[in-house]
């Protein structure tokens, strides 16, 4: 294996390899090199320009363009990420690339065209990197007030969790503004998904956080990653039964259950977590949602992403309330707390 080691390193941001052997920068929110300062109305007006722009090429250009789009996204570390997802989804380490930003992308692996591809997407409102940044504060928005009760052992469990990134962004942001409330305190991360490479970037994202000089320094959290397939939520069970009785449980999952599961995995799941995990949990999701039979959205849509509306959310999701939800131009980022 090539290792792909990154040549420009920007003070204050952690590296990890993945397991092809690139070397990425690990995302910190908090760092001014991740951290997202577009407004909701500016994600909004991006979303219309694009619609603007693909309105006015007329049929023949679109047509066109959807014949030489595989060409060139073939050229692109990204764009075979995304050609691939055409298959289901997309998978955890070709998000996690487009959500570094065009800024971030190895000169050692990233040409003009993973550059623009991600350029793109943000330009048009469909930045992965404001979900990211969404559901790391929704998660600690839930959170914030539990940690201030006690030491309780804190659990992370991220389905369909990829590199995990949300909840390892909630937790700096957590433990960086107030380091006390970890003291003493347990802390681990469960990564559960079909694939492990993304799983095997969160553990080694994990561990570069929490080097010396790193935005976790000092705090000891350890990683569990756990096959798991959504269809059958059986190993989530056990896994939520066999944690400390007074833990405290942060569930998310961000580009994954609700935007690729079907209504049989989204309620079975949620029915699982709701009988197994304790009555202060806090769930964060992202969900993809409707957008008109011809919008561009819906026409660059590769992966096979199922949207939803909040109401199809709640109707499969019966003992949950929603706390909270943020509105994107093609996701939203909801916070759900257990009603009974
Ligand atoms: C778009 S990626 C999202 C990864 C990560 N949560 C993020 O937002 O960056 C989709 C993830 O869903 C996982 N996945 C797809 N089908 C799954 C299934 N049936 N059960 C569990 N995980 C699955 C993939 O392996 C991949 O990590």
């Amino acid at each position: 294996m090539a290792m792909i080691p990154e040549l420009n390193k920007k003070p204050g941001v952690c590296y990890a390899y993945t397991d092809s052997g690139l070397e990425l920068p690990v995302i910190d929110i908090t760092h001014p090199a991740f951290h997202q300062e577009v407004s909701e109305e500016q994600l909004f007006a991006g979303a219309k320009r694009f619609a603007a722009e693909q309105a006015a090429k007329g049929p023949f250009a679109r047509w066109l363009q959807g014949k030489l789009l595989p060409l060139f996204l073939k050229r692109s570390v990204i764009g075979r990420g995304l050609l691939r997802s055409r298959e289901g989804y997309l998978d955890g380490l070709s998000t996690y690339l487009m959500k570094l930003g065009p800024g971030n992308l190895g000169s050692g692996w990233a040409n003009a065209m993973d550059r623009n591809l991600v350029l793109g997407m943000n330009r048009a409102g469909m930045s992965l990197a404001q979900r990211l940044q969404d559901m790391a504060e929704t998660l600690a928005a839930g959170l914030r007030p539990l940690l201030k009760e006690g030491t309780r052992p804190l659990h992370w469990i991220n389905i369909a969790g990829g590199p995990s990134m949300d909840s390892l962004n909630a937790l700096i942001l957590l433990y960086k503004e107030t380091p006390a409330l970890f003291a003493g305190r347990p802390v681990q991360v469960h990564v559960l998904d079909l694939e492990s490479e993304g799983a095997h970037f969160a553990a080694a994202a994990l561990a570069a956080l929490q080097g010396e000089g790193g935005p976790l320094h000092g705090l000891g959290a350890t990683l569990n990653i756990l096959a798991y397939d959504w269809s059958d939520p059986q190993p989530l069970t056990a896994l939520l039964q066999a944690l400390p009785a007074n833990a405290l449980v942060a569930l998310s999952s961000e580009g994954g259950l609700f935007d690729y599961g079907d209504n049989a995995a989204v309620a079975a799941n949620l029915k699982a977590l709701h009988s197994a995990s304790p009555a202060d949990c806090v769930l964060a999701a992202s969900l993809s949602r409707p957008v008109d039979a011809d919008s561009p959205f819906q026409r660059q849509g590769i992966a096979k992403v199922l949207q939803r509306s909040l109401a199809d959310l709640e109707a499969l999701a019966p003992g949950w309330s929603i706390r909270g939800s943020l509105s994107r131009p093609i996701n939203f980022v909801v916070g759900l707390r257990k009603t009974a």
